[in-house]
């Protein structure tokens, strides 16, 4: 996607074509900041502190942490138990998306079958980038197949403004082109149909506030900022059409890991009748899980981030303590939306229904 007219993804890899950068996403809106990660430690550190962050982002990340493991292990005594090990903590980095472990597993697959004298550093390096280039191909499907939905609403409003609510980024951010929740949106817009984005602000770190709303700023897309509570009341008084969030890890049964204050938000749809979309690439189905709320791990972080909050104060990025100083905090980083409150999946095979059957019909593949 383009900022300020310049094209950038929030990882790339970099001239040595063993290292990657990324954009530090602690920091944006108001800094603009690039990082090397040159070891797996400094990788598992950006994913774990969301310099990088949002599932198919991580899940690229750390396909290209293999590769960094292949190039820090090229004078191990056993290259291949090396990079096995890195790839252990690599996994481990999050717990919720499963896009982690798929894109470490799948880098990992094909460095494990390497024929003799093949570059290992390369063969890791190319995987991870196909991976890239596909979950990019994904999100622009993604997109298209999304769009339909909008514009249907657009023309039943006879052209009016279709007013979408969504929750935390699901950006390009945090994929690597247009975002999945996103990516209906910009299509639509791009399209000429006329879209105002509600953007629940996603306590503790904001990423609503902070990184869609700068995203969608910086395409020109209509969006209004909100407090997490407040989407309840504009859905009764009509004033959203269509929620569409993004998703850490979903079953193949239709639960939906997302960002803590995702289920709230599908409850009061269900109670308005709005329709409430899931969008994502198919490599953010875990096709072994069946019930969410039960099986999926749900990431417990810092306290500190609820007790603090971080901001611009006169032009300098601080935190401040918002509750009383010793009072007790938890930060439960998301929640599962169960399948009976989900409209539909928006996929870059198409639109289905959040059933075991919908779903494998269109991944017939993973029966
Ligand atoms: O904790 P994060 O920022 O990594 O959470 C990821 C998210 O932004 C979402 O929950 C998102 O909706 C799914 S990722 C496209």
């Amino acid at each position: 996607m383009n900022v300020d007219g310049k094209p950038i993804r929030p990882i790339w890899l970099d001239e040595d074509g063993v290292s990657v950068k990324v954009i530090d996403q602690r920091q944006l809106p108001h800094r603009f900041v690039v990082a090397d990660l040159k070891t797996v430690d400094q990788v598992i550190h950006a994913i774990r502190e969301m310099f990088v962050r949002g599932a198919p982002l991580i899940g690229v990340t750390g396909a290209y942490g293999v590769m960094i493991a292949a190039a820090q292990a090229r004078d191990a005594a056993d290259v291949l138990v090396s990079v096995q090990e890195e790839c252990v903590r690599l996994r481990a980095a999050r717990p919720t998306a499963v896009n982690l472990a798929w894109g470490v597993d799948r880098v990992l697959d094909r460095v494990m079958s390497a024929g003799p004298g093949e570059s290992l550093i390369a063969i890791a390096r190319d995987e991870a980038s196909a991976i890239a280039e596909e979950e990019a191909e994904n999100c622009r499907l993604i997109g298209v197949h999304g769009a339909a939905l909008i514009e249907a609403i657009s023309r039943q409003r006879g052209g009016g403004t279709v007013n979408i609510l969504t929750h935390c980024n699901a950006g390009w951010l945090a994929c690597i082109e247009y975002g999945t929740a996103t990516a209906p949106i910009y299509e639509a817009f791009n399209r000429g149909v006329k879209v105002h984005v509600w953007v629940d602000e996603t306590r503790p770190l904001n990423q609503g506030a902070r990184l869609t709303a700068w995203e969608l700023g910086k395409h020109g897309v209509p969006h209004t900022v909100i407090t997490d509570n407040a989407g309840g009341h504009l859905m009764q008084h009509g004033r959203v059409d269509l929620v569409i969030v993004g998703t850490d890890r979903s079953t193949h049964t239709g639960d939906v890991a997302n960002k803590i204050g995702t289920y709230l938000k599908a409850l009061a749809a269900r109670d308005n009748g709005i329709p409430f979309y899931v969008a994502l690439p198919s490599s953010t189905f875990d096709w072994t899980m069946r019930d969410g709320v039960r099986e999926i791990p749900i990431e417990e972080r810092n306290p500190d981030e609820v007790r603090y909050i971080q901001g611009l104060y006169d032009g300098n990025l601080v935190r401040v303590l918002v509750p009383p100083e010793n009072s007790p905090a938890a930060d439960f980083a998301f929640d599962v939306t169960p399948a009976r409150l989900v409209t539909g999946f928006i996929t870059e095979r198409g639109i289905c229904g959040a059933s075991q059957a919908e779903i494998h019909e269109l991944f017939p593949e993973h029966e």
